[in-house]
C-alpha cells in the first residue's frame, strides 16, 4: 500500500485548525462511523487487530490497554490524554494539537465510545500555550455543534472532555504523575501494580494514551485494521511523526511511515547534516534513549529495530549531532536536565541523577578523574530497575552510553583540563565547577 500521510497534507493550511476545514476534509466521519456501525467490544477488538502502539514513548499496543478496563464496574471511568510531551527533543504533539485539534478530539470519541468512558481530560503541558488556546478553542466549536456533549453527533451517547494544564514538571508525563496531578495532589508517580485502566484517576478504571497515539484512531476508522497494518512493519505499524532536531538543515516534525531509515531521514528529508559537516552521533527517541554512533545509524525507525540496535524509539525525537559536537557537553545537558526533573522520591533517582550530574560536570570543568568513568558505571547500575518509575532508568541509559561509545573523548577531557566546549563558551570557569 502507498502511504498516505494522515497528520501532515493540510498542516500549510492557515484553517487547518478550525472544525469547518476539518469537516471539509472528512473530518469527523471516523467517530460517525464508529457509532454507527461499531459495537464497543468489536471496535476494541479492531483496535487491537489494528496493531496499534503508543505513541508516548513506552508503545504498549492500544487495543489491548483498552481491554484492561473492566466492563462490569459502577465506578466512573476515564480517559486522560497524555498531552505533556516534556521529553527532550520532541514536539509533535506541539504540532498536532496547535493543528490538528479536531483529529484528537474526534480520536477522543472513538476510544471513549470502545471503552465506555463519559468523561475524557487532556492533561497539557503548562508551556503550551498555544496549543492550549487551540484546544479550548476546538472543544467549544464541538460542544457548539453537538459533537461533544449530552448526545455525541446526534447519537444516544454523552462524552465530555476538560482540557487541563500542567505546571512545566516532566515527571506529571509519566502516567501515575499526571493522574495524582490532574487530581490537585503534587504530581508524583506511583507503584504499579494497581494500572490506571484498573484503579486510575480517583481510584476510577482510566484509559491513558498519548494525543499521537488517540489521533490515529478516526484513520483506523477509515481504512481498516488490516488497511492500518500494511504501513510499515507489521509489529508496529502505521503513520508516525519523527520530530528532527539538532544539526540537520532541516529541522521539523516530519510524517513518515514506521520504520522509516534513520539515515534516509537525515538525508532524504532533513537536508542532512548542517553545514556540510559528517554525522557523530544520533539520539534516535528522546533523550533517555541510548544514543547511537555515526555507524550504527542504518536502522529502522521502529519498536523492533531500535531495541536491536540497543536504544528505543521512545517518543521519536530525533537529535541529531554533528562532528563537532562535544559528546561531554552534550551529556551534561541531559544529566543536568534529569536530576532537576527527579521528583525525589527514591533515593536511587533523588541521588543518583545529582552524582551523575556532579561527576559529568567536573570532567567538563577540568576537574575529572579516569576513576570517574567507573563511577558513573557503578552509579547506573544503582539506579537502573530500583525506583518507582524509570526516570531513573531514564537518566541513566545515556549516561552509560556515552561514556561507553565515546570513551576516548571522555578519557581526552580528563587528561587535558575539560571539554572543549566548556573551554571555549566559559574560558574564566575552567577548573572551577562542581568538587565531588
Ligand atoms: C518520566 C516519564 C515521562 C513521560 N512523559 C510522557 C509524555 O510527556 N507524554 C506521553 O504521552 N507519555 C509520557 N510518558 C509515558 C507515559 O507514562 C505513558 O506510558 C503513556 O502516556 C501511555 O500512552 P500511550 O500508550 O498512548 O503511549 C512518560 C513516562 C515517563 C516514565
Ligand atoms: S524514579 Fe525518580 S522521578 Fe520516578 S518516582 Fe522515583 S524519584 Fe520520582
Amino acid at each position: 500500500m502507498s502511504f498516505r500521510k494522515i497528520f501532515t497534507p493540510h498542516l500549510g493550511d492557515p484553517n487547518c485548525h478550525t472544525l469547518e476545514f476539518y469537516e471539509k476534509t472528512g473530518g469527523y466521519e471516523g467517530a460517525r462511523k464508529a457509532l454507527r456501525d461499531w459495537e464497543p467490544d468489536a471496535l476494541i477488538d479492531e483496535v487491537k487487530a489494528s496493531s496499534l502502539r503508543g505513541r508516548g514513548g513506552a508503545g504498549f499496543p492500544t487495543g489491548v490497554k483498552w481491554g484492561f478496563v473492566p466492563k462490569q464496574t459502577d465506578k466512573l471511568k476515564y480517559l486522560a490524554v497524555n498531552a505533556d510531551e516534556s521529553e527532550p527533543g520532541t514536539f509533535k504533539d506541539r504540532v498536532l494539537m496547535e493543528r490538528m485539534p479536531h483529529q484528537l478530539i474526534e480520536g477522543i470519541i472513538i476510544s471513549c465510545w470502545a471503552v465506555g468512558i463519559h468523561s475524557a481530560y487532556i492533561y497539557i503541558r503548562g508551556e503550551y500555550v498555544h496549543a492550549y488556546q487551540r484546544l479550548v478553542a476546538a472543544c467549544a466549536e464541538a460542544y457548539d455543534k453537538g459533537i461533544l456533549g449530552s448526545k455525541v453527533l446526534g447519537h444516544d451517547f454523552h462524552l465530555d472532555i476538560t482540557v487541563h494544564r500542567g505546571a512545566g514538571a516532566y515527571i506529571c508525563g509519566e502516567e501515575t504523575g499526571m493522574l495524582t496531578s490532574l487530581e490537585g495532589e503534587r504530581g508524583q508517580p506511583k507503584l504499579k501494580p494497581p494500572f490506571p485502566a484498573i484503579e486510575g484517576l480517583f481510584g476510577c478504571p482510566t484509559v491513558v494514551n498519548n494525543v499521537e497515539t488517540i489521533s490515529n484512531l478516526p484513520y483506523i476508522m477509515e481504512i481498516g485494521a488490516e488497511g492500518y497494518k500494511k504501513i510499515g512493519p507489521e509489529s508496529s505499524p502505521g503513520p508516525k511523526l519523527y520530530c528532527v532536531s539538532g544539526h540537520v538543515e532541516k529541522p521539523g516534525t516530519y510524517e513518515l511511515p514506521m520504520g522509516v531509515n534513520l539515515l534516509e531521514l537525515i538525508n532524504d528529508h532533513c537536508g542532512g547534516v548542517w553545514k556540510g559537516r559528517k554525522l557523530k552521533a544520533v539520539i534516535p527517541g528522546g533523550s533517555s534513549a541510548h544514543v547511537l554512533s555515526a555507524d550504527e545509524c542504518d536502522v529502522a525507525m521502529d519498536i523492533e529495530s531500535l531495541a536491536a540496535a540497543g536504544s528505543m524509539l521512545g517518543s521519536a525525537g530525533v537529535i541529531v549531532m554533528d562532528d563537532q559536537t562535544c559528546m561531554v557537553n552534550a551529556l551534561l545537558n541531559v544529566m543536568k536536565f534529569y536530576h532537576h526533573e527527579s521528583c525525589g522520591q527514591c533515593t536511587p533517582c533523588r541521588e543518583g541523577t545529582g552524582w551523575l550530574e556532579k561527576i559529568v560536570h567536573r570532567i567538563a570543568y577540568g576537574h575529572g578523574k579516569l576513576e570517574d568513568l567507573d563511577r558513573i558505571d557503578t552509579v547506573c547500575d544503582r539506579m537502573v530497575g530500583k525506583t518507582i518509575c524509570v526516570l531513573a532508568d531514564a537518566a541513566a541509559f545515556p549516561a552509560w552510553s556515552f561514556t561507553q561509545k565515546f570513551r576516548d573523548e571522555f578519557i581526552h577531557c580528563i587528561e587535558h583540563g575539560g571539554s572543549p566546549e566548556v573551554k571555549r563558551r566559559h574560558p574564566d570557569r575552567i577548573g572551577g565547577g562542581l568538587h565531588v
